[in-house]
């Protein structure tokens, strides 16, 4: 793919000026030889070996007991269940068994976000993409399940909450022929990978608005290519900035992963989120070195070839700040997300843009929305690798 003057200096609509130029330079080499010690700084990032926390006995001894042959489709259910994608892979959604018909869904207060997800609504809209990943499984199984998301919810302080908090309750209520969805649950993934400079067919994207319109939601989609460029521009233009925002940054690095992703996990591994382990060591090392002209601008230009390809931005709209909107609001997504898999076209949120207000007007105003939630990149890809889930989500 031919590389445009504009992808390589995307973050600087003005030429350097020589002197601009040469004090970047100075700077950048200053910067360079700096970075063995930002490997050392490092070194806080978590690796496979410290994720797993301490077991303690009373929580050996309820595993023991949902071991019991009683609890095997429970056991079942939050096995497929457990593919359910969260922001940043936190996977903060437990199920309860309290008896053979009936858990609950609790929410772990220590996996939010609220220092980059203000208000916890992206968290919290991911309990509707749990509730609509569990009817799934649960159907793959040859079971009906009903859930009913709790009400009311204090969101903004799930984060504070003492003890688990109960978001809803699931039961099954009867039998069901198996339906041919559990594929899908795998074959979904957030694709970071460049994408094949392929259009996808019309009629995909009247069947996936006609989903979004079925749970209140509206997905406009965008192909013209100077939306796309520009687009993916401001995105890593927000991820940079993103990381000058000092909690932000230190909240999330707690969820970035670098060396070979592990059968069972959580957070943002190297493989999947294609990055390589230095170029995440280096971004929450040392953020600053992001900020010098040249090491921007080469990171940027280095992001942006991993979205090359990409012939599709996607909005979706709608409610999202009531507990109950957020639950359909994840709903929307989840529906739309599968059934992506099922025409074999990826995508990647991008929230970034999002997340931060300064950002969040710019897409408001250039889309002439004020109401999008979920920014996207979409597309076909390879398969992109997948990312980790716990082990068991049974509690
Ligand atoms: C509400 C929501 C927001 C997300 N935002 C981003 C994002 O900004 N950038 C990104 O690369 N992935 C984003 N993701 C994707 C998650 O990181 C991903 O679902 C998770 O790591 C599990 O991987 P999987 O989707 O491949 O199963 C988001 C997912 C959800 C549910």
């Amino acid at each position: 793919m031919e590389i445009r003057d504009d992808v390589l200096h995307p973050l600087h609509e003005e030429p350097l000026s020589r002197r601009e130029f040469s004090k970047s330079a100075v700077a950048t080499i200053a910067a360079l030889t700096t970075l063995s010690a930002v490997v050392e700084a490092c070194a806080t990032l978590p690796t496979a070996e410290s994720i797993h926390g301490e077991v303690t006995p009373a929580e050996l001894s309820r595993r023991a007991e949902l071991s019991g042959v009683e609890w095997a489709m429970w056991r079942d259910i939050a096995h497929l269940a457990r593919l359910a994608p969260t922001p940043h892979n936190t996977q903060p959604f437990r199920i309860r068994p309290v008896d053979p018909h009936t858990a609950e869904i609790v929410a772990l207060s220590e996996r939010f976000l609220p220092d980059e997800d203000h208000g916890n609504r992206y968290v919290a809209s991911a309990f509707g993409i749990f509730a609509a990943t569990t009817e799934v499984a649960a159907a793959t199984l040859g079971v009906r399940v009903r859930i009913l998301a709790a009400d009311p919810i204090d969101v903004a302080g799930l984060h504070r909450a003492s003890a688990p908090t109960t978001l809803g309750t699931v039961t099954i209520v009867g039998d069901k022929g198996p339906s041919s969805d559990a594929r899908l649950l795998d074959l979904r993934r957030t694709s970071r990978i460049p994408y094949l400079d392929r259009l996808v067919d019309a009629d995909v994207w009247t069947a996936l608005r006609a989903i979004g319109e079925s749970r209140g939601h509206r997905l406009l989609e965008y192909n013209a290519p100077d939306v796309v460029d520009a687009t993916l521009k401001l995105n890593v233009d927000a991820l940079i900035d993103n990381l000058g925002l000092d909690r932000e940054r230190e909240e999330i690095r707690h969820w970035y992963r670098t060396g070979p992703t592990p059968q069972f996990g959580d957070g943002l591994w190297e493989r999947p989120l294609n990055q390589s382990a230095f170029e995440i060591r280096a971004a929450f090392g040392s953020p600053g070195l992001f900020h010098l002209p040249i090491i921007r601008q080469l990171a940027a230009h280095r992001y942006l070839n991993t979205q090359h390809g990409t012939r599709h931005i996607v909005l979706l709209c709608g409610a999202f700040a009531t507990w109950l909107e957020l639950v359909e609001a994840g709903r929307a997504l989840f529906d739309i997300w599968i059934e992506m898999a099922r025409y074999g076209v990826y995508m990647q949120p991008m929230g970034s843009m999002l997340t931060n207000p300064a950002y969040a007007a710019r897409i408001a105003q250039r889309f002439g929305v004020t109401d999008c939630w979920l920014v996207m990149r979409a597309g076909y890809s390879d398969l992109p690798p997948r990312a980790p889930r716990l082990e068991s989500i049974l509690l």
